[in-house]
């Protein structure tokens, strides 16, 4: 070949596959190997590569790149010349993160953004995320996390988008299309990774990294949508979990990765383990050592190896064995080189500082983020207390969170800070009206400390007109590796709202979460109660809009929120019981929850018509109309949000006494009304899978509800 032809791998004129084609049969058995391998670059110092040479291979595929947003641009382009630069074949590498809910600004944590069910606001948050981790060298999101979990004792459940496995799958795609953008690789685009790869939400216990035990029909009902619209949607990469499924871990089973994601679904792009999750194969007891783990996990369908090194230290040694084929490494790396193609990588893998890099969030992101905080707020309680009136002059802001901005960032914000965001104190000190006073105080700490003296809070509580009273979790609270046996508030933080309480003064609760909170041992005493999870970087100025009536309300509730602990598992879309009336109920306390899922409270009040069927029948092929009509009967402008629930009250498979078909969001002046439609297409909203997810459509009765309005049709052959 002339010096001057480059190969075709380098030929962006090329289709991608010829020059995957080209490029794998190139390489060597340990270059590809590297190609799989992934490994976190910690805080190393990209100066000091040429002497870690061993560590850092210039042939590596992919690297996790974390560190103050400051430093991430320069030490990514400076692996990337290491890699492009010192190695034989030139092959730029990937650059992974955790952008689970923005970069430099921070959005809601995904279990608010689902309360905002604004999928639309959700896609344009992740596409915020995406231009901002691009501007830094991210080529690729470890999010959105669309795992299904019914346990708020689980730390990561606040990385979900809610119990919903229908709300989970439009919210997976909405963030897929919000992080890749409308042209792959494009300007602001980068790969998302759907995860875990799946179960990992059904933890025993709440605990994490712990064994789960999910029937098939669970599997294909409840954890399996989210994963398939996600896949639909375009998803690039997928994870692999931690959890051992049912007697073979998700990060060595072939049945959901090979034959279910592969096979059926058609995804064509690399699975990266989750971190360590090979090695842990050994933990789990379902490999002796790291050549067996390797070996299953690749055979298995995983791609990538994040973190562990076996597939580096063993696939070789594998391959000359027989235990793995050849074909299985070239087409893992197949995917992972096609990835890097379709980035743009070859042809432009630096990437050069740009007006978002590092800066601290501008006007217009903030504003996104203050849109979908407020969007995510559920009021909860409002006995007449909220907006704030008038002649609440004299206002005590009190509790942990009151002053603590950091904390409003919630779970997984690496490059967010603390500093950066205001707090409740901060936002409401901005906005007093004129005439009112703010005092501030903690009373407590989050956690423990009996050293702690609730009692200026209290005189402060005394001495008002009025508390709002700012609880719940710090950001290390929620997230991985953080459940908890209890949903009550740590610390001394309760004792705090009963002496509060026990002041007489009006109080407004608000907290700050990563999870429901169990509250029933003083709701009574709330006058309003607000769910403002952890908000993001403008968490505390929507709220505060939200106390002084500047923003009307509209979060409902994407999970439902238990009166007690021992109530959990409590989810809207449970099974019919076996008898009526109050047999197998709780004899210490309700059954019920204390909020619905889809509850939430707004300053103004909608008034639901009958609902409306074009027919009394359906035919597989035909669309059933239903129409609701809804006025807003109240004195300001609010935005509701209609949920069509559906019930099959007779199947070969029982089914859920309700199950979300359909959302529609929509703003209302006051005395306007809107019609609110759902076109039922009843092979794709009346369907169920079976144990196999074969989709059945049955004959019989359907009930179908709006708001408290409901009406029955048939389904007839
Ligand atoms: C988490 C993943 C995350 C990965 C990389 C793991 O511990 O489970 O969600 O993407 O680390 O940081």
């Amino acid at each position: 070949m002339p010096a001057d032809i480059q190969p075709a791998y380098r030929q962006a004129s090329q289709p991608i596959e010829a020059r995957v084609a080209d490029l794998l049969g190139r390489m060597t058995l340990e270059e590809k190997i590297d190609q799989l391998h992934q490994c976190g670059i910690g805080d190393t110092n990209p100066n000091n590569l040429a002497a870690r040479a061993d560590e850092f291979r210039a042939t590596y595929g992919s690297f996790i790149i974390g560190g103050p947003a400051e430093t991430v641009l320069a030490t990514r382009n400076a692996f990337q010349r290491h890699a492009v630069a010192d190695s034989r074949l030139g092959i730029p590498a990937l650059f992974g993160a955790d952008v689970i809910h923005g970069y430099r600004t921070i959005t809601p944590i995904p279990l608010a953004q689902a309360c905002s069910w604004n999928p639309e606001l959700v896609r344009q948050g992740c596409a915020l995320a995406a231009a901002e981790a691009k501007a830094h060298g991210i080529d690729w999101t470890f999010a959105p996390m669309v795992d299904h979990c019914v346990d708020p004792r689980w730390g990561r459940i606040a990385e979900t988008f809610g119990e919903s496995p229908f709300a989970s799958a439009i919210f997976s795609a909405a963030a897929v299309r919000g992080f890749q953008g409308e042209a792959f690789g494009g300007p602001g685009s980068i790969a998302a990774c759907l995860k875990h790869y799946v179960g990992y939400g059904a933890s025993e216990g709440g605990r994490d990294y712990v064994y789960t035990e999910i029937s098939s029909q669970t599997m294909w009902e409840m954890h399996l949508p989210a994963f398939e619209a996600g896949v639909r949607a375009g998803a690039r990469t997928l994870m692999s979990a931690f959890n051992d499924l049912n007697g073979t871990p998700a990060s060595a089973n072939a049945y959901t990765l090979n034959e279910i994601l592969r096979r059926r679904w058609g995804f064509a792009g690399p699975v990266v383990s989750d971190w360590n999750s090979v090695l842990q194969l050994i933990r789990q007891g379902f490999a002796a050592d790291g050549a067996e783990a390797a070996a299953k996990a690749l055979n298995a369908g995983v791609d990538i190896d994040m973190a562990d090194g076996l597939y580096r230290q063993h696939i070789a040694a594998q391959v000359a064995t027989g235990r793995v084929q050849l074909a299985t490494v070239d087409e893992a790396v197949r995917r992972v080189l096609r990835l890097k193609f379709e980035l743009g990588l070859f042809e432009h893998p630096y990437t050069e500082a740009g007006v978002l890099t590092a800066a601290a969030p501008g006007a217009t992101p903030l504003a996104l983020a203050e849109e979908l905080a407020g969007g995510s707020i559920v009021l909860l309680k409002n006995h007449g207390a909220l907006p704030l009136v008038a002649s609440a002059k004299r206002i005590a802001l009190l509790g942990p969170l009151a002053s603590n901005g950091g904390a409003l960032l919630g779970c997984w914000t690496q490059q967010g800070k603390a500093a950066e965001t205001p707090s409740i104190a901060d936002a409401l000190k901005e906005r007093l009206p004129p005439g009112a006073t703010l005092r501030v105080e903690p009373g407590c700490s989050i956690h423990s400390a009996a050293t702690d003296d609730l009692t200026p809070a209290i005189t402060a509580a005394r001495e008002s007109d009025l508390v709002i009273l700012c609880v719940g979790e710090d950001a290390g609270m929620s997230g991985e590796n953080a459940s908890r046996t209890t949903l009550k508030l740590a610390g001394r933080q309760e004792e705090l709202v009963q002496a509060v309480a026990a002041t007489g003064k009006p109080i407004v609760l608000v907290i700050i979460s990563g999870r429901p909170i169990e509250i029933q041992a003083y709701v009574e005493k709330m006058n309003a109660i607000i769910a403002a999870w952890a908000g993001g970087s403008r968490a505390a100025a929507a709220l505060a809009d939200i106390l002084l009536g500047r923003r009307n309300p509209s979060g409902r509730l994407a999970i439902t929120w238990p009166r007690t602990t021992g109530q959990i598992p409590l989810y809207h879309n449970t099974r019919p019981r076996a008898r009526p009336g109050d047999e197998g109920e709780y004899r210490d306390a309700p059954t019920t929850p204390l909020y619905e899922f889809a509850y939430g409270l707004s300053y103004t009040t909608f008034t639901y018509s009958a609902l409306r069927l074009d027919r009394a029948e359906v035919k597989a092929g035909d669309t059933l109309i239903a129409e609701v009509t809804v006025a807003n009967t109240g004195p300001r402008e609010g935005c509701e949000t209609v949920f069509w629930f559906i019930r099959d009250p007779a199947a070969s498979i029982t089914r859920p006494l309700q199950e979300l078909k359909h959302f529609e969001q929509a703003r209302l002046a006051p005395g306007a009304s809107r019609v609110f439609r759902f076109e039922v297409v009843p092979r794709r909203d009346l369907s169920f899978p079976d144990a196999d997810g074969r989709r059945i459509l049955e004959p019989g009765a359907i009930i179908l509800t709006a708001g408290r309005s409901s009406a029955t049709f048939s389904v007839v052959p």
